[in-house]
């Protein structure tokens, strides 16, 4: 059992980080201006409205394009070697505008500078980077930030172990009725092929008051959908001496009225028969589960370190759809895992033929240094995975449709975020399955859950029309 773990930010940092941001400003008498590039999941989303939230309170503001800030961030992801290529790539070209201004101070944060050895390479090969910290140091960025000012020397801040959770952080929310909530940082459960446990640490909950609080202020503020964020939701508390389950967790949050609630990500392993009866019971819990099954055959299942096979879980599918029918299920599906055979390949392709996901995100097995995976033999050509992905994607897309047809006829009540991008007389939302609908209506319904009879589906989205009350 855990050590009591968490940090809280007081009121005198605050205090202090706005002093800073006078100084920062006082030296060419102008308020100063940031840009934050994201790359990755939900967690780097919500790490980067936090830095936000952060840098505002040192009293700066958001620039409208990176060109014309004067602190650019990247928020980096190391999931795979090409997300990793791109931060990479895209920070380089900042030595450009820096050759002009050379006041810009350029930080480079998140999972990828985690990495052993990347810190290094960073000061090594990015001489014009002034700050770089880890997932781990988020908090520290106003000290950072004025160290590299008053010492004019480049500032490096990756902790070696990742062992608290911090609480207090200024939040800048992107929007003003949907949020994130971390519930918990890190993972255990070292999938061979995966990075994040070496990135983001060993799993830490968060207390269930302090996110209890958070989400009662989201609730008076008007908030209608929270997603609960953690790299495996289901083993929620079990590191708390008196943690509550997961499931206890979202009956508790459910009791504070937010209407609206989802969560990612769940280990197809920890899917407890708790957890399903209260997607059945509980009105707030959205009618979607992201279910990540990575592949269809046993023995791929077990080199991948997912510790449940293939039988297991179409069981859990069975289970969760008998409690909650209308439940649309989503997944994560790696092709070319080292050694993966056609026939074992087709193992996943029958499985999603089996299931009938309503979307599956797709990857090709990328190789991440220090895992597992990375040392197994049977590299796959990259043709044949292409080829694999390809024959993935148009399956997917084929079940998709199904699905998208089951729908038409149907009535869904959809939380309306915005005008369609393709149509800006229409508006767009999303379903309780996460299924985007888009229908005429007036602006002012952005931000509502509204009810909407769905009337055609294309390839990407549903149809639909509001449906007028009697
Ligand atoms: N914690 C979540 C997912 C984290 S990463 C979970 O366990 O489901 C998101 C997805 O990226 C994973 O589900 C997996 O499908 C994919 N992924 C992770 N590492 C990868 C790698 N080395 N190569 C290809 N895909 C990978
Ligand atoms: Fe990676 Fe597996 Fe942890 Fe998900 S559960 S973050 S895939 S190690
Ligand atoms: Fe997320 Fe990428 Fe890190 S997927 S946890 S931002 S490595």
């Amino acid at each position: 059992m855990r050590e009591e773990v968490t940090i809280r930010i007081s009121p005198e940092e605050i205090a202090a980080q706005q002093q800073f941001a006078r100084e920062f400003s006082a030296l060419d008498h102008r308020p100063k201006t940031y840009f934050i590039v994201t790359y990755g999941c939900q967690m780097n989303a919500h790490d980067s409205e936090k830095l936000s939230g952060m840098l505002e309170s040192m009293g700066m503001t958001q620039a409208d394009c990176k060109e014309n800030a004067d602190f650019v961030l990247h928020n980096t992801c190391c999931i795979r070697d090409n997300a990793e290529r791109k931060a990479l790539g895209n920070v380089t070209w900042l030595k450009e505008i820096k050759k002009e201004r050379p006041e810009l101070m350029i930080g480079v944060c998140g999972c990828m500078v985690q990495e052993p050895g990347m810190a290094e390479k960073i000061l090594r090969q990015y001489p014009f980077v002034e700050i770089a910290f880890g997932t781990g140091n988020i908090h520290r960025l106003p000290e950072l930030m004025l160290r590299a000012v008053t010492t004019r020397r480049r500032v490096v801040s990756v902790p070696d172990e990742q062992s608290t959770v911090i609480e207090g952080l200024p939040i800048r929310r992107e929007s003003p009725f949907q949020s994130y909530v971390t519930i918990m940082y890190g993972c255990n459960n070292f999938c061979s092929y995966c990075i994040v446990p070496y990135v983001r640490g060993r799993e830490r909950s968060r207390n269930a008051d302090d996110i209890l609080r958070e989400v009662e202020g989201l609730q008076k503020q008007g908030v209608q959908e929270i997603m609960l964020l953690g790299q495996n939701v289901n083993s929620y508390g079990n590191d708390m001496e008196n943690g509550i389950s997961f499931p206890r967790l979202l009956h508790k949050i459910g009791e504070t009225g937010i209407p609206r609630i989802r969560f990612m990500t769940s280990h197809p392993k920890d899917l407890s028969d708790e957890l399903i009866e209260e997607m059945a019971v509980n009105p707030a819990l959205c009618r979607h589960l992201h279910l990540p099954v990575q592949a269809g055959n046993n023995r791929i299942l077990a080199a991948m370190n997912r510790r449940y096979t293939r039988e297991q879980y179409l069981e859990k599918v069975n289970k969760i759809r008998a409690a909650v029918p209308d439940i649309g299920l989503t997944t994560d599906l790696i092709v070319a895992f080292p050694g993966e055979t056609e026939a074992e390949f087709e193992d996943t392709m029958d499985l999603v033929r089996t299931v009938g996901f309503d979307s599956a995100f797709t990857f090709i097995y990328s190789p991440r240094v220090g895992t597992r995976a990375a040392e197994m033999p049977g590299r796959i050509d990259p043709a044949v995975a292409t080829q694999r992905i390809e024959k993935l994607i148009a399956l997917q897309e084929e079940m998709t449709q199904k699905v998208f047809a089951s729908l038409v006829g149907t009535n869904e009540t959809v939380l309306v975020t915005g005008h369609a991008r393709r149509n800006e007389n229409q508006l767009t939302g999303k379903c309780s399955r996460n299924i985007s609908v888009n229908f005429e209506g007036p602006s002012d319904a952005i931000g509502k859950i509204l009810p909407i009879h769905i009337t055609a589906a294309s390839k990407t989205t549903l149809r639909g029309e509001i449906l007028k009350g009697d």
